[in-house]
């Protein structure tokens, strides 16, 4: 039984909440942080009906430095840390940006210093494909240059890269980045998923709540883009799949299997899909009809993003398994599950 003890900050969260379940399958010992700015405790009972495990809860905001501290001295025997916490609505970001900086970059300066002061050395920071901005060339590798950031969100996902990198020539530090791109879908039991607070800003619960007849119609952002059908295109990628390659990552800094003390992966599954694909894929698989119409562009969006995943493949062994339908399935089975459940 693997006892290694993993920090998870921002386990309350979408992402966060299915690590922990694929985390404690493999029988690490999981102890979670978060503020609850954008999710809720009873998550983790959720996540107990599926793993049989409640994990330890510490609920406070990692920009409280003698909080985190405290946390510390409570619980000195972390192996490794995954750091998921942070704020990710792109719109709030530029209507609010002092928020997105301060929220995002101080909890991440806390921890670090935090991880200096108690010696601790492994941790994995979840990073995005909008560090990318507008790409030139697709797909998107790991090489490929950042451009300038679309939002305050992005520009704290660059920082924070930055930060990380050169923290670790200093301090000693292993990190592991991983740059998701669009993680959709939910855990099979439908017992966790992505639970948005107030109107979502992403397209698969705004098409899920449409279907379920929580909002009247779904707003279909551009069909003039330069793609097949004039939509979008984005490279969905199954939260579980995202989940795993998180594990997969404690696991490579653990073992020190790692080639550097930072590294970053691309995690998607390569394959673009269109906005109006979604759709149509989304109607079949949960055998309804969607309302939508076809709007102006919205502003910010990025005509075409698909990730190169051959890093992510050769170096951590590590492939996205669930196709689109299962992604848009799953998403639909929680949505429907959502009604009755009472997280907080
Ligand atoms: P989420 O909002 O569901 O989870 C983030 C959690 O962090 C929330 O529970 C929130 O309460 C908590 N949190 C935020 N600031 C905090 C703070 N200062 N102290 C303590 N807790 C705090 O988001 P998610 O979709 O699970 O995203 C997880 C991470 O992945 C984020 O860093 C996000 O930027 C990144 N990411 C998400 C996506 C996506 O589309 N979901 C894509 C790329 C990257
Ligand atoms: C997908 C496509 C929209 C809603 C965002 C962040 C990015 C990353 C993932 C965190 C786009 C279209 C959407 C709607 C629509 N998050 N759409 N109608 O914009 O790729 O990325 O989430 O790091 O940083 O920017 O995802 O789900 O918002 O949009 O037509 O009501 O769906 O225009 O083409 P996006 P999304």
């Amino acid at each position: 039984m693997n006892k290694s003890k993993i920090l998870v900050t921002g386990g309350t969260g979408y992402i966060g909440s299915h690590t922990i379940v694929e985390l404690q399958a493999l029988g690490f010992e999981v102890i979670v942080i978060d503020s609850l700015k954008n999710s809720f405790a009873g998550v983790l009972n959720q996540v107990e009906k599926i793993s049989g495990i409640k994990p330890t809860f510490y609920e406070f905001d990692l920009c409280d430095k003698s909080a985190l501290d405290n946390f510390f001295y409570r619980e000195p025997n972390i192996d490794a840390i995954i750091h998921f916490a942070a704020l990710k609505a792109v719109g709030e970001s530029v209507d609010n940006p002092l928020l997105y900086y301060k929220n995002n970059i101080l909890s991440l300066i806390n921890l670090l210093d935090a991880m200096i002061k108690f010696n601790l050395k492994n941790i994995v920071f979840s990073s995005s494909c909008t560090v990318y901005g507008q790409p030139d060339v697709l797909p998107v590798s790991e090489q490929s240059p950042m451009k300038k950031a679309e939002s305050p969100y992005g520009q704290t996902k660059q920082m924070a890269e930055q930060i990380l990198s050169d923290v670790v020539k200093s301090a000693g530090i292993n990190v592991i980045a991983l740059r998701y791109f669009n993680p959709i879908g939910a855990h099979d039991s439908s017992l966790i998923g992505e639970f948005p607070i107030g109107a979502p800003n992403n397209l698969v619960p705004m098409i899920t709540q449409t279907a379920m007849g929580i909002r009247e119609k779904l707003m279909v952002f551009g069909d003039d883009y330069n793609t097949k059908d004039g939509s979008c295109v984005r490279d969905y990628i199954h939260v579980v799949d995202i989940a795993k390659a998180h594990v997969i990552a404690i696991e490579r800094l653990l073992k020190k299997n790692n080639k550097s003390p930072f590294e970053v992966f691309n995690l998607g599954t390569g394959n673009g899909f269109t906005v109006l694909e979604t759709i149509k894929t989304f109607e079949k698989v949960s055998n309804t009809k969607l309302n939508y119409e076809i709007t102006s562009r919205r502003n910010g969006d990025v005509e075409k993003v698909f990730a190169d995943t051959n890093l992510a493949n050769k170096e951590l062994g590590w492939k996205a398994e669930r196709d689109l339908e299962n992604m848009l399935l799953t998403a639909w089975n929680w949505q429907i599950k959502l009604k009755d459940l009472k997280l907080n």
